[in-house]
């Protein structure tokens, strides 16, 4: 993997931020679209931010979340409302453009046809995203692929319902869709992640390490990267 480590969560922030965007851009000029999808969480929100501020072909691009939990509808656990929040409220996305995930339905079984529905409408099937950006949690889930739970496993779904974690039953992409993706970036700051980060290095053991793509991109802070071997 290819991993950059910087010296604040903040700076780390602005380096994902600034890839997304390049990334972006790239796509625009090859595809003439960008499909990305977001994780949510806490860490992501100065990415946003800073996101927010580039100079983008926002027309072009479709926006899809990686994972949502099943909070209801503008409640700050939703992760789409720090992506509203955080990176639509500046910036001017067409609203055909903007794929959340649809966990309001009488049934998350509903929710997940219909995303995937949508995912294979824009991106194919089976789906090609071209950019998905993930977080780590300390337990080693990604995505809202938690350790245990029977969604880590699924092989032959593009998005699935997963157990109730922390708080939230949830709606996640799969490993293959994730691992499909043209582009994978990890954003993963702060020291709680350290023994996450690494086994995610050493390709096993946790759910992260699923997906199995050497030539992910990794920003990491200097407190995340404690444990990696330098
Ligand atoms: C979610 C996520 C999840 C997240 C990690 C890290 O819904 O929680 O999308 O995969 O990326 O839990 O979260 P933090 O950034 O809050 O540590």
């Amino acid at each position: 993997m290819h991993v950059e480590i910087f010296d604040t969560p903040d700076a780390t922030a602005a380096r994902a931020a600034e890839f997304l965007a390049e990334e972006i851009a790239r796509a625009a000029h090859q595809r003439a679209r960008c499909a990305v999808a977001l994780s949510g969480g806490a860490t992501p929100e100065p990415m946003f931010d800073h996101l927010a501020k580039a100079d983008l072909p926002w027309q072009i691009v479709d926006l899809f979340q990686v994972d949502e939990r099943a909070a209801p509808d503008a409640s700050p656990d939703r992760n789409y409302t720090t992506i509203r929040e955080h990176l639509l409220a500046p910036v001017d996305v067409p609203v055909a453009n903007l794929h959340p995930m649809p966990v309001g339905l009488p049934s998350l079984a509903e929710g997940a046809a219909r995303y995937t529905a949508v995912l294979r409408s824009v991106c194919g099937d089976p789906p090609v995203l071209d950019v998905v950006h993930l977080g780590l949690g300390a337990d080693g889930h990604t995505a809202s692929l938690f350790p245990g739970d029977p969604a880590v496993d699924v092989e032959d779904a593009d998005v699935v319902a997963t157990g109730r974690k922390v708080g939230w039953e949830r709606l996640t992409l799969t490993v293959p869709v994730l691992r499909r993706a043209r582009t994978i970036l990890w954003l993963v700051t702060g020291v709680e992640k350290a023994p996450a980060l690494r086994r995610l290095f050493e390709g096993a053991g946790i759910p992260a390490a699923r997906l199995g793509r050497d030539d992910a991109v990794v920003y990491a802070d200097q407190a995340a990267a404690t444990l990696l071997e330098r």
